[in-house]
């Protein structure tokens, strides 16, 4: 060849190269004008298995860096229970450190964009400021879909408001037995009422469009978040409520209660659903190929994707990791499409690839996953935004936000016993009395009313442990100014019987837990708050507010006490209690749950043959509002 033919070559092949790149800019999967699925079909056939696998891990932000998203393709991260950049960070801290982990992914060959999930599963509860709502099982109190959606849409903003587009939400378990650590996240013990709570998925993501084809994700615009419907299936009916045992129930059981919430989520279009840790008649759900890939994908015509629970694969064979090899190769199997890993992320890759390389798991299973994991993104519009911008850092904890939860707990109420007959009614509490007594270990404490899932995963006590209005300072605000309050945490009998006090409230109940630490065989109040209960019923007209996950032990302290109200876990927003106990608003909240009198009648739920209740699911007294000009 001469020296004009190698010439020649050179610049024919550069001008090929040049033609390669400037065509990869305009890939056809980046055109938002293409329907998603050939965006998904194109995208899917440039795709490497590595680059493939990497869709489905799903790593803790603790184990996340710009250069591991780039280097091992990572298709997820997620905040655990308290894995958050610092104690108390900012709106802008979070979207920065989202938008940091961003870039590492948009770094990669193909660009594809990371979804960044959280448990938002009462507002965006592990940030500092944010607005707390009460836990499930009071918004079941509420019988209000239509309060729930729109705490859906301000958790959608405030969880925006931190950069973030995923959340671990609603917890749709229908708990049936109280006794289970995680009952509070359980809206009801009845199917039909966590069915008509899946409304807070339109709050979420936003309302699909009529004639939307059943089963296909739907998320509306950047105000809005993909969901998750948890945990499939059957996780609130564990054998006497251990968390993440077994459910013994035959299918028609299986269907008719713990199924329902799953169809009605899915026509709305939920994008995920989080698999349960528990088994079904001894088979765990991570492992069920019936129900996750026959049933859900098939029967329901789910779209979206399906995600383990956290550490879940893990968690399948006993002792941990004696066969982690056979956990992996099932839960795929089974229908599994991301795994929220957390951690080691390496072992997990390594593992899955040599199952799909040794042909142990066929390419078709692959793609499905990652097909669905595609298709949620593509509806989330994460292709055309795939970083947060700065304008809703102003919803974290607003105004608005914290009167909607008021709002909330108002209604979230349930009056179970007021005066010992229709005729002396003790609540409304008059505004005007010479002194009254607050007590009890709940009453001043932001940490306690807000339970589990608050900040850290546990909870915890304080009031140091986000910003809110205690309910001891929600009273105060709501009485008239001449009356003097007097807060004792744990008076002693003999000092509430000598002070002269016109009545007292005491507000008592469990502590702060999440998951297995809240398994609980007996379910009495801690010893500190019944002996306050009874120091000062005991000596003066009391109303006693329970501030419990679950219905408690009650009867023994019923016949001192005057009024009994079931707070649940309201929140941060203290104030919707006074409002309530004062007057400004009447009593309308119904028992989600059956009130049980001892905890040996236990598990018992509305419609058993031998119901025998203290107090009925649905029960609930009505006060009227106290006229303000009177
Ligand atoms: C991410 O990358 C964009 C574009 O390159 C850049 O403007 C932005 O500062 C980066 N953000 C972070 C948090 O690294
Ligand atoms: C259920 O709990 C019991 C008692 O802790 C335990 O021995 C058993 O392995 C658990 N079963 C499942 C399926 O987790
Ligand atoms: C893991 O379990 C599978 C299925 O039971 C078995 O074939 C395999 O040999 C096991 N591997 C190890 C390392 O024990
Ligand atoms: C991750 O898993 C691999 C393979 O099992 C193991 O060698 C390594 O120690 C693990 N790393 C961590 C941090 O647990
Ligand atoms: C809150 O107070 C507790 C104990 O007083 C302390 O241990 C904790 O660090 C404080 N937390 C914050 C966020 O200041
Ligand atoms: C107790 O309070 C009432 C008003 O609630 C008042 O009339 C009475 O004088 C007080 N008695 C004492 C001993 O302070
Ligand atoms: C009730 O159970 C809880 C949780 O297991 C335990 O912490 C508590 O001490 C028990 N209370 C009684 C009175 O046994």
């Amino acid at each position: 060849m001469g020296k004009t033919s190698v010439l020649l070559v050179g610049f024919l092949f550069s001008f090929l190269v040049a033609m390669v790149q400037a065509g990869d800019k305009y890939k056809k999967y980046n055109d938002p004008s293409l329907p998603i699925n050939k965006r998904i079909g194109d995208l899917m056939r440039r795709m490497s298995l590595d680059e493939k696998i990497g869709q489905m891990v799903q790593i803790d932000r603790k184990v996340a860096t710009p250069e591991v998203m780039r280097d091992y393709k990572i298709g997820s991260i997620l905040s655990g229970g308290g894995s958050v950049p610092h104690l108390q960070a900012t709106p802008q801290e979070w979207l920065n450190m989202v938008n940091g982990f961003q870039n590492g992914s948009l770094s990669t060959r193909l660009g594809i964009p990371m979804i960044y999930g959280i448990d938002a599963v009462h507002g965006h509860n592990n940030v500092y400021k944010a607005t707390i709502f009460p836990h499930n099982i009071g918004l079941g109190a509420t019988r209000d879909p239509e309060l729930v959606k729109r705490i859906g849409s301000a958790t959608a903003r405030e969880v925006r408001a931190t950069g973030i587009n995923y959340v671990f939400a609603p917890c749709i378990a229908v708990c049936r037995d109280p006794r289970w650590g995680r009952c509070f996240e359980s809206y009801s013990e009845d199917p039909d009422i966590v069915k008509e709570m899946t409304e807070i998925i339109n709050g979420l993501q936003g309302e699909i469009p009529k004639n939307s084809r059943k089963g296909v994700p739907y998320v509306g615009g950047r105000e809005k978040v993909v969901a998750c419907a948890k945990h499939f299936v059957g996780d609130g009916g564990t054998t006497r409520g251990i968390n993440e045992n077994n459910t013994v129930i035959d299918k028609h059981g299986l269907l008719s209660i713990h199924m329902p919430g799953y169809n009605a989520a899915v026509i709305k279009g939920v994008g995920t659903v989080m698999v349960s840790y528990s088994s079904w008649n001894g088979v765990k759900m991570h492992a069920n190929h019936d129900l996750v890939t026959n049933f859900l994908k098939g029967s329901l015509r789910f779209r979206g994707f399906v995600i383990s629970d956290w550490q879940a694969i893990d968690r399948m064979t006993y002792p941990v990791h004696a066969n982690y090899t056979y956990s992996v190769l099932t839960s795929i199997q089974a229908g599994l499409d991301m795994i929220m890993v957390p951690y080691n992320y390496t072992e997990f890759i390594d593992t899955l690839t040599g199952l799909v390389k040794n042909k142990f798991i066929p390419m078709s299973r692959i793609d499905d996953a990652v097909r669905r994991i595609l298709r949620v993104k593509f509806q989330l519009g994460l292709f055309e935004n795939p970083l947060s911008d700065e304008s809703f850092i102003d919803q974290l904890g607003h105004q608005a936000h914290r009167d909607l939860a008021r709002e909330a707990v108002r209604k979230s109420l349930v009056l179970l016993k007021n005066g010992e007959n229709a005729d002396e009614p003790m609540l409304p509490l008059p505004k005007k009395s010479s002194k009254i007594l607050v007590a009890g270990s709940h009453a001043d404490d932001l940490g306690n009313q807000c339970g589990g899932w608050t900040i850290n995963w546990q909870g915890g006590s304080g009031n140091n442990l986000t910003s809110g209005t205690t309910i001891l300072k929600g009273i105060a605000e709501a009485v008239d100014p001449s009356t003097e309050i007097v807060y004792e945490e744990n008076p002693e009998f003999d000092y509430v019987k000598s002070n002269n006090f016109s009545y007292g409230i005491v507000v008592v109940g469990e502590p702060p837990y999440a998951e297995t630490n809240g398994d609980n065989l007996n379910l009495t109040i801690p010893l500190q708050g019944q002996y306050t209960l009874y120091n000062v019923c005991a000596n003066i007209k009391c109303v006693v507010v329970l501030i419990s996950g679950r219905p408690l032990v009650i009867m023994p302290h019923l016949e001192q006490v005057d009024a009994l109200v079931a707070a649940w876990l309201p929140g941060t927003e203290g104030q919707g209690v006074a409002d309530v106990l004062f007057g400004d608003y009447g009593f309308s909240g119904k028992l989600p749950r059956t009130w049980f009198k001892t905890a040996e009648q236990l598990p018992m739920n509305v419609g058993d043959l031998n119901y025998d209740p203290l107090y009925p699911f649905g029960y609930g007294l009505t006060t009227q509002p106290l006229n303000a000009t009177s």
